[in-house]
């Protein structure tokens, strides 16, 4: 019972006492109704029709006194719980106080009042009536009571219980769903997390409550993605969208996210749900799928442009057998300044380019026959890396990192060596302004979860090489095509973009693969997967696997291109011998008239124009018979050459080849006695 809504019921003959009665309670309790009756039996009447949770009650009254009221309310059992207070004058006497109290009274209050004493008076009164109530009420009325609240009890309990077992089911599927739930308050600052939540980031319960949602912000989105994220949902809507997020080791995964206010029934936001659904793995499988798909067309349309570049070049190179073939022979018949000397020169020269790079494309389209040996693919890097530095600028740093122990490849040589001149050269047209080049071997194995990755892989070890760049990179519109015979960014003139080619053809000849990583100003890196045996290796291969020796010799070199003339002077150069070059053969001649002390062995080419090499040779010979020769010819067609190849004492290479092997050529001729 509030004391503000209570009723308080005085009965007094005397007007004043009621008007001063009225004035306390007004100002000490506002709320409290007083109703008021001049004598008894109005007094009781009121009693009956209002209730009141106290009764004040003068003792002296005309016609029925305070003692007969109190009296008839005692015996009425709806009134009877009703306190009465007696009010009395100051010096009442003990006697008519025993008689209130007989009369069934619970309290004196003496007038004129006190204001304090009336209001703790009419406090005390409230609990007493709560207490009389109880008291005067019968056994049976108790009992009925009792069963009333009881079965009220029950009903509010199972009301209680179906709310609660409702709200469980809610928060154990909240709980166990697999969408991760926030709720947050109008700062976004976390104020409830479901379990999904915490397997989702990492984080537990303890971290991420009353934190903000920042906490997993990955800095994917910019400022502007949260600012209208925040509008729309302070504004009332619900905002939907896709979200970059960091769990607490540090991983990023993607959510489609819902984010909506949630409204008190008043209508104003009063927190902030949102529902994460996580679709990192889902992307992953779509873009695992896409790059598969794409990694399929990609190898079928090589695998195409392959078939027809291998078609075309087997024709070419037939039809140019005949052109180089004849060629070559008419011209060591010419004499030397016959006029069409210089024209069928011109002829055997674009033949013979032409020549390379039918080559290169048989290359690509594994139409080559290869000679493979089991062979240890450091050492290949080793010899390959003396020729490198003669090619590569001091601005461009080569560094080797290769493996300690490697397993032996089953490769043709001259191959390899190919392979990592194309990768070694690209690497360093990439790096315009110097930078560094690793060469890199090692051993690796794939596994069954490597080839799920890469379905066109097989289970096994593998001699890993790789050459890294940290030069301009590629971006996708080029690396997708690096591979395809002739696609260069080089100017004209500077690339035929064949390069990779060649080295993709080697590589699936060789039963390898090619990986490439590349990031424009970044840099490049190709790694290949050779298979790898597990045998010695071969003896031959031990035997010309031996860097090949130089020595300090003095040697002409005649050839008439440029670019390869410069190669063979660079590479004799780096071996420790002296070169003079001559760019035809009669000024071969010329210079070894001039150096005929020095020079211990003329290495000529077959074709050039004024005079070619035989011719050259037969005019030295005038002059020291028996000078060591080295010749080479861009044709192999032994039947063309018959006639000098097979004299005594005479060698010859055929190009193109491996600079190494000319060293050991060079060296094989000039230790011969
Ligand atoms: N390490 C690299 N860094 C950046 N781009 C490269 C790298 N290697 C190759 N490329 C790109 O790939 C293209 C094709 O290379 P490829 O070796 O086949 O031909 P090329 O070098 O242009 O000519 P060629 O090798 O016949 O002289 C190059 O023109 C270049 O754009
Ligand atoms: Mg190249």
């Amino acid at each position: 019972m509030e004391m503000n809504d209570m009723k308080i019921l005085a009965i007094d003959d005397n007007r004043h006492n009621l008007t001063a009665l009225k004035a306390i309670l007004a100002d000490r309790l506002p709320h409290a109704r007083l109703f008021t009756a001049l004598d008894g039996l109005k007094g009781l009447e009121l009693a009956r029709a209002e209730d009141p949770d106290v009764i004040l009650l003068d003792i002296v009254m005309p016609g029925m006194d305070g003692y007969a009221v109190c009296r008839k309310l005692k015996e009425d059992g709806r009134l009877r719980s009703i306190p009465v207070v007696f009010l009395t004058a100051l010096r009442t006497d003990q006697e008519s106080r025993v008689k209130a109290l007989e009369a069934g009274a619970e309290g004196f209050l003496a007038k004129p009042f006190d204001a304090l004493e009336l209001t703790a008076q009419i406090r005390a009164m409230i609990k007493v009536k709560a207490a009389n109530n109880l008291q005067w009420m019968g056994r049976e009325q108790l009992t009925s009571l009792v069963l009333e609240r009881t079965i009220e009890l029950e009903k509010e309990l199972a009301e209680r219980r179906r709310i609660e077992a409702e709200r469980d089911r809610l928060i154990t599927a909240i709980e166990e769903t697999d969408e991760s739930i926030y709720i947050t308050d109008l700062d976004g600052n976390i104020l409830y997390i479901n379990s999904a939540v915490v397997r989702n980031t990492g984080y537990s319960r303890d971290e991420m409550v009353g934190q903000n949602p920042r906490i997993v912000k990955s800095g994917k989105q910019d400022e502007a993605f949260y600012r209208d994220l925040w509008a729309t949902i302070s504004g009332g809507k619900t905002w939907k969208g896709q979200m970059v997020n960091r769990r607490k080791d540090g991983a990023l995964y993607t959510v489609d996210k819902t984010i909506s206010p949630v409204h008190d029934p008043a209508g104003a936001i009063v927190n902030y749900v949102a529902i994460n659904h996580d679709i990192t793995e889902h992307l992953r499988v779509s873009a695992d799928k896409a790059r598969l798909k794409e990694e399929l067309h990609q190898a079928q349309r090589m695998e195409a442009i392959g078939r027809l570049a291998g078609g075309v070049a087997h024709d070419f190179n037939n039809m140019l057998s005949v052109i180089l073939g004849h060629g070559e022979m008419l011209l060591s018949k010419l004499q030397a300044e016959d006029p069409s000397r210089e024209k069928v020169a011109a002829i055997v020269k674009a033949g013979r380019r032409s020549s390379d790079l039918t080559r290169q494309l048989l290359t690509f389209a594994r139409r080559q026959i290869i000679d493979p040996e089991n062979m240890d693919l450091n050492q290949a890097v080793t010899e390959l890396l003396k020729l490198l530095r003669n090619v590569t600028r001091e601005d461009i740093e080569i560094k080797t990192i290769p493996a300690d122990k490697l397993m032996m490849i089953h490769a043709d040589r001259g191959q390899i060596e190919q392979v990592l001149m194309n990768l070694c050269l690209n690497a360093r047209d990439a790096m315009p302004e110097g930078g560094q080049m690793i060469i890199e071997t090692k051993e690796a194995s794939v596994n069954s979860q490597d080839v799920k990755q890469h379905p066109y892989m097989k289970v096994g070890k593998y001699v890993l090489l790789s050459v890294s760049d940290n030069g301009v990179g590629m971006g996708e519109n080029i690396y997708k095509h690096v591979f395809e015979p002739f696609f260069t960014t080089k100017g004209p003139n500077k690339g035929t973009g064949l390069g990779l080619s060649v080295v993709f053809g080697i590589v699936k000849q060789h039963g390898g693969y090619i990986h490439l990583d590349s990031e424009p100003e970044r840099g490049t890196k190709f790694t290949i997967y050779f298979p790898a045996v597990d045998a010695p290796p071969d003896a031959r291969s031990a035997v010309s696997s031996k860097p090949a020796r130089g020595g300090t010799e003095t040697l002409l070199v005649a050839e008439d291109e440029d670019s390869v003339r410069d190669l063979f002077q660079q590479t004799l150069e780096s071996y420790g011998y002296k070169v003079l070059t001559a760019r035809n053969g009669a000024e071969a001649v010329e210079v070894y008239l001039t150096h005929r002390e020095e020079i211990a062995l003329a290495v000529l080419d077959v074709v050039m124009p004024k005079k070619g090499g035989k011719e050259a040779y037969d005019e030295i010979a005038k002059i020291t018979p028996g000078l060591k020769v080295l010749f080479l010819s861009g044709y192999s067609t032994n039947a063309i050459h018959d006639d000098f190849i097979l004299s005594p004492g005479l060698s010859f290479l055929q190009k193109p080849f491996i600079p190494s092997v000319l060293a050991r050529k060079v060296r094989e001729i000039l230790d011969t006695k």
